[in-house]
């Protein structure tokens, strides 16, 4: 074999990682793939973003692409201890045994036998608590690993933590510096709770905002970089959507600079209770 002094080439691997309540650790950057079409697109992304370094991906029920996620890590080679994968219990099946059911059917569309992460997606009134009791039941036999919220806010968490048996390792909600949930979040740290940031990209909406440019100018990183630095810089697991190679490394590549705290105040005057995708707020 030819002998090379050539350095292999070093991916932009996200590194860090968070503890979960449960004593496992979840990688602070993941794969979303809500609105990443079933079949080659999908799996092609998930491909691409396992070969680049990504070791966590977010799907849910609902997303009709969950058989591709789990043909994709097959396909990787990497071992299933390695990739830390998210799926989520849809509205329709809340209510305990249909719990229970819809787990199962998610475990066989992915082709695993265990997840790392189950959600509740919604805090479905009526149904979460009896909900939440099911997904402690697929806790306690291992076959979710960890189970979390998705879109509770202050009342809703302050309702599940007064009933449950098992404290919630995650709350995945809207996160941006353009809606920061701030009484939400602090609600979580108290509890223990990881909060995850999903459409951390706002959807695409403020990916122009001057300030976020004018950021990513002065460190010389793109806005969506930059967006995704301050969650990762506020304790954040983020969820960026790409199905496009490129955009898929650069939003990995989150590790090799900071925010300095005048950027990150910057940011933090963003506010402005952006909800680009449905208010949790309105449910009671
Ligand atoms: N739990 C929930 O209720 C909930 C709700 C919404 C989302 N989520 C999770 O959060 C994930 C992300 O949220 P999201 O899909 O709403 O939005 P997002 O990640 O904020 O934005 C995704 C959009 O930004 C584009 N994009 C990605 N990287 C970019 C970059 N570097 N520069 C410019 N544009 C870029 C994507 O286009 P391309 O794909 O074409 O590159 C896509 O149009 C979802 O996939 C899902 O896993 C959860």
């Amino acid at each position: 074999m030819p002998q090379t002094n050539q350095v292999p080439m070093v991916h932009p691997v996200s590194t860090a990682s968070l503890e979960l309540n449960t004593g496992a650790r979840i990688p602070q950057v993941g794969l979303g793939v809500w609105q990443a079409h079933s079949g080659k697109i999908t799996r092609s992304a998930v491909a691409e973003a396992l070969q680049v370094g990504y070791r966590h991906v977010d799907t849910a029920r609902i997303y009709g692409n969950e058989a591709d996620v789990g043909a994709a890590i097959r396909d990787s080679g990497l071992s299933r201890s390695e990739v830390f994968v998210t799926t989520k219990l849809w509205n329709a099946d809340q209510g305990y045994d249909r719990a229970r059911a819809a787990f199962d059917a998610s475990l066989k569309r992915l082709g695993l036998d265990y997840v790392d992460l189950y959600l509740l997606h919604w805090p479905v009134p009526g149904q979460r608590l009896e909900s939440w009791r099911a997904l402690e039941g697929l806790f306690k036999e291992k076959r979710a690993r960890a189970i979390g919220v998705s879109n509770f806010l202050v009342p809703h968490l302050q309702e599940l933590t007064q009933a449950c048996e098992v404290v919630p390792a995650v709350n995945q909600i809207e996160l941006t510096p353009f809606l920061q949930r701030r009484e939400t979040v602090a609600l979580c740290k108290r509890l223990g709770i990881v909060v995850e940031a999903y459409s951390p990209l706002t959807h695409g909406k403020r990916l122009s905002d001057p300030a976020v440019i004018a950021i990513a100018e002065a460190t010389n990183r793109s806005p969506a970089q930059v967006m995704l630095r301050w969650g990762i810089q506020r304790w954040t697991v983020v969820l960026p959507k790409s199905v496009t190679p490129a955009r898929i490394i650069e939003n990995a590549s989150l590790f090799d600079f900071e925010l300095d705290a005048k950027a990150m105040a910057r940011l933090d005057a963003l506010e402005e209770g952006l909800v680009t995708g449905w208010d949790p707020a309105n449910e009671s």
